[in-house]
């Protein structure tokens, strides 16, 4: 985290629901049940602007319906929730992507059949609806099309893809799909961007490079959320962390205060975590200072 964020979370208390300075995103009391099971129960939950937040717990324990919910991608049975000041209970993924959160999926959505281009422009702004608007206005719809082409050409090269841009999604590797994943995501140019284990499947190699992006879209001053099971990856970039078990929130704090937390290592890390945690990362082929 920037040193102006360092300071600004110093005196957050590790409790769950605890207010944070200056929140980009707030949860009020969102729920979610499948039949008698109830996925999500979050009583409040504050995301801090500017920072590489994790969300961890077991698997089941509600995270990626809760990614669900917020991005709209999902219907929540009661509860509230807002983006930068601005309710976005009831809008669509489409509608909340544009209004600047965007996010990933635990399994890769890109459409094997396409090119990498091609999936990188279906996820530009003004892929919905507006293109039948944009006949009327062939000029600007052309203009729009050429920035959203040289856009996706320069992430494409951030990600190390542009070679592959005519290739077919469905050649990529697993790891070079989490990355066009993500590029797509950034597509719109979003303040937020929410990835479901953008690292599981992926060869260290590439993981390492994934977590170079990750840090660099919030040096950027991008806010990050992201579920992830790996504790070294999770410890090692996380600003804060948020634990979640059978839907609730169960702890919150920085990694220092995630790890001495007895409850999350009972329900979560489990007794073995003391001496497996702290091995370094191996095999990615470099060698380690
Ligand atoms: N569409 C669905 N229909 C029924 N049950 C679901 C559905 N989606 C998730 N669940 C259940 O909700 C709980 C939380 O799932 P999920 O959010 O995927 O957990 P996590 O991502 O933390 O592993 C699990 O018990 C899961 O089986
Ligand atoms: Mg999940």
């Amino acid at each position: 985290m920037n040193g102006a964020t360092v300071d600004r979370m110093a005196g957050v208390d590790p409790v769950p629901g605890v207010a944070k300075p200056d929140p980009i995103l707030v949860v009020d009391g969102v729920r979610r049940s499948f039949g008698g099971l109830t996925a999500v129960d979050v009583e409040h939950l504050e995301v801090q602007r500017g920072t590489i937040t994790a969300l961890i717990g077991p698997n089941g324990a509600g995270k990626s319906t809760l990614f669900n919910l917020l991005t709209g991608f999902d219907r929540v049975d009661s509860g509230t929730w807002t983006f930068q000041g601005k309710q976005l209970n009831g809008l669509g993924g489409h509608r909340i992507a544009r209004e600047g959160m965007v996010r990933t999926f635990q399994l890769t959505k890109a459409l094997t059949r396409l090119t990498v281009m091609e999936n990188m422009l279906l996820a530009a702004p003004g892929q919905t609806g507006e293109r039948i608007l944009g006949s009327f206005l062939r000029p600007q719809w052309r203009k729009q099309e050429e920035a959203n082409r040289a856009r996706a050409e320069q992430l494409l090269e951030r990600f190390k893809l542009l070679a592959k841009k005519d290739e077919m999604a469905g050649s990529l590797s697993g790891g070079q799909r989490k990355l066009l994943e993500m590029a797509r995501a950034l597509m719109v140019n979003p303040t937020m961007i929410m990835l479901d284990e953008p690292m599981a499947g992926v060869n260290p190699a590439l993981v390492q490079s994934l977590l170079e992006h990750i840090t660099a879209l919030r040096d950027e001053g991008m806010t990050v959320l992201f579920v992830e099971h790996d504790m070294d990856v999770i410890m090692g970039i996380s600003d804060w962390i948020v634990v979640l078990s059978e839907g609730k929130v169960i702890a919150e704090g920085r990694p220092s205060d995630i790890r001495a937390d007895q409850r999350v290592i009972d329900a979560y890390l489990g007794s073995g975590y003391e001496e497996s945690g702290r091995e370094p990362q191996t095999d990615t082929g470099e060698s380690h200072e």
